[in-house]
């Protein structure tokens, strides 16, 4: 059975959408860098571990990352899902979890990296906008997506509502992913390339909510 950690910082509702799933595999523990983060008050519910490592206390992004790196083998995972982690990882970090690390971004990559999405893509005038589950590498935002929740923008649509109404996506997709690779469904190669059903996939696998 996979193990799986899942990194938080905040209100964790992706964490609860993980662990409300059913996942075949397991979520051993959740770290998070902040020790009011509401996620952690979620896992306990729950019965999963819980560590608080918070970044302050060190004085290098390295020193910070090599304390959550020795968590994570100390629980033998095989899974890193980054929920709401609002820290920049160490290119150390992310090279030692390659084709083994997630992270789910507000928008449909590789449109809108970085922050703000809702309002960027309302300045913009975009009809479409959405989420993405992704491999994470070293560049922001950029590993290979893996699925896609889309949804169509309202004439009345606004941040908080499009903040909302993503949300609802998040939870949708996030847990499908993580269980496409618990399952075998998403494998994840050595030379890079990610199968899905044996084959490579080309464009992340999309749920459309209009
Ligand atoms: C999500 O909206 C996700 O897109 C972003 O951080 C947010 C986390 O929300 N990466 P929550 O803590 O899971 O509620």
């Amino acid at each position: 059975m996979i193990k799986i950690a899942v990194l938080v910082s905040g209100n964790g509702s992706n964490l609860q959408a993980l662990m409300d799933a059913n996942l075949s595999g397991e979520i051993v523990g959740v770290i998070s860098n902040k020790p009011e983060a509401y996620a952690l008050e979620r896992a306990k519910k729950a019965n999963i571990k819980t560590v608080v490592i918070e970044h302050k206390h060190y004085p290098t992004r390295e020193a910070f990352d090599a304390v959550m790196h020795q968590q994570l083998l100390d629980w033998d995972i095989d899974l890193v899902v980054l929920a709401g982690f609002m820290r920049i990882l160490s290119a150390e970090f992310v090279h030692n979890w390659e084709g083994k690390m997630l992270n789910i971004h507000p928008s449909l990559l590789p449109h809108y990296k970085g922050m703000h999405t809702h309002q960027r893509v309302l300045n913009t005038g975009d009809t479409l906008h959405g989420c993405t589950v992704h491999y994470v590498t070293a560049e922001l935002d950029a590993g290979q997506s893996l699925t896609q929740g889309v949804l169509r923008v309202g004439l009345h649509d606004t941040v908080d509502s499009l903040a909302d109404r993503i949300h609802t996506l998040e939870h949708l997709i996030y847990p499908q992913a993580v269980e496409w690779i618990c399952n075998g469904t998403i494998r994840y190669l050595k030379n890079g390339q990610v199968l899905y059903k044996g084959q490579q996939l080309e464009q992340p696998i999309q749920f459309c909510k209009f």
